[in-house]
């Protein structure tokens, strides 16, 4: 089903929604909106029927529709989202309230539902409110923090709703997990590491973390519990994913071993530098200073270690060749014990780096391979999760 309901009330954050639908329509989800009678009253259903291209729904019982259109919805649906969700929402939900047709709905849906309240701190900290959250959470329903901030009414404090991109992402885990992924971690490396000379000059690969965060993204997506180890990047940290910011090939490691013992599967996308300077040195060194030849050492290589350390984890690599790159990645996939490497031609310039899209090659140990033809970096990862998927449900690995 590529349905989902959004269901808006009349906080001040309501423009917010019209992101929010924005964020469903890019993964290809169509939205029907149901506003309250309050809601209409900042914004007139038609700006998000228009957003939609769906019919908004505000009224139950409507003349010109079918009689019974809150039980047809209900069934179409995959998740009922409410955001922004006021006090009083939440309070005739956890009291099982049906006087419109939001409320009506929530007791003939039968999928997911999520609530994202938005309200003045006094208001969302009044035990009242909490034990009404308590009771719907008690009842299944899940719920998206509000966040700290500046709120309309004038007042720093929590209750600010929190962002679309973290609300969109919460929903599409809802709708899209699945058990394979349940209680397993998923260690994703992303980005360059940097070397440092001094504090002002590095060493560095070309990267720009995009299909890390990506596959970080869909593993979450999936249902699974994610750690991002990123290196620095450009790119705003994914919502829901925890984060550990790093900058040296060694720092990576370190944060990659933190985790290694209780990771399911390790997908190494990073763009680890392979060198590193013998000497560095705490204060800039002058430019008369510097020596014309500088002295390099190789740094530690994870995805080695972390074959000779495997005890049933799935390592996923990633190679860039510019030529040969099969044949090439090949001979690493066996000499770093990986069950899959990711192959890059990064001799192209219409693929790969700072680029949205990608093209890759999937190989496997015992030499299958299949090929992703060039689709967005979001898409691919999407590809590369459902083999991994594949993988941990057969156990099939390169132990
Ligand atoms: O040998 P090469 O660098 O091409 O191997 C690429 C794979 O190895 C990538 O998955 C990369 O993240 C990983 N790697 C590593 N440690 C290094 C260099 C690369 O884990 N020092």
């Amino acid at each position: 089903m590529n349905k989902i309901a959004l269901g808006v009330t009349s906080s001040i954050s309501i423009f917010k929604a019209a992101d929010i639908i924005r964020l469903f329509q890019k993964e290809d989800l169509t939205v029907q909106v149901i506003m309250t009678d309050r809601a209409t009253n900042f914004i007139q259903p038609e700006f998000f029927t228009a957003l939609s291209g769906q019919p908004t729904i505000v009224k139950l019982f409507d003349q010109k529709k079918h009689p019974i259109e809150h039980i047809t919805l209900a069934a179409e649906i995959s998740l009922l989202l409410i955001a922004p969700a006021t006090a009083n929402i939440i309070a005739k939900l956890a009291s099982g309230l049906a006087d419109d047709f939001l409320s009506t709905f929530y007791l003939a849906v039968k999928s997911p539902v999520l609530i994202a309240p938005a309200m003045n701190e006094a208001m969302f900290l009044h035990p009242q409110t909490q034990a009404n959250i308590k009771k719907l959470r008690d009842l299944g329903v899940a719920f998206v923090e509000p966040e700290s901030g500046y709120l309309a009414c004038g007042q720093q404090g929590s209750g600010r709703l929190a962002s679309p991109e973290k609300i969109v992402q919460i929903s599409l885990r809802l709708i899209r997990q699945q058990p394979v992924f349940k209680d397993k971690l998923i260690v994703v490396t992303a980005g360059p590491t940097r070397e440092a000379l001094d504090p002002i000059r590095f060493l560095s690969n070309r990267s720009s973390g995009k299909m890390g965060y990506e596959l970080a993204r869909e593993a979450y997506e999936r249902g699974a519990e994610v750690v991002l180890i990123s290196g620095p990047v450009e790119l705003p940290p994914p919502a829901g994913i925890k984060v550990e910011k790093v900058i040296s090939a060694e720092d990576m490691r370190q944060a990659v071993l933190k985790y290694y013992d209780r990771a399911s599967v390790v997908i190494m996308s990073a763009a680890v530098s392979d060198f590193k300077f013998s000497q560095t040195s705490q204060e800039k060194i002058k430019k008369e200073d510097l020596p014309s030849a500088i002295k390099l050492d190789r740094t530690p290589d994870i995805l080695e270690e972390l074959g000779r350390l495997k005890r049933g984890q799935l390592l996923v690599g990633f190679a860039a060749e510019t030529s040969e790159p099969k044949v090439r990645a090949q001979e690493k996939m066996k000499r770093k014990k990986l069950d899959l490497m990711v192959v890059n031609d990064v001799s192209r310039h219409d693929i790969g780096f700072e680029s949205d899209d990608n093209e890759v090659y999937l190989l496997w140990p015992d030499g299958r391979e299949r090929l992703i033809g060039k689709t967005s970096k979001k898409k691919v990862s999407r590809e590369i999760l459902t083999e991994i998927g594949a993988m941990v449900n057969g156990r099939k690995g390169n132990n």
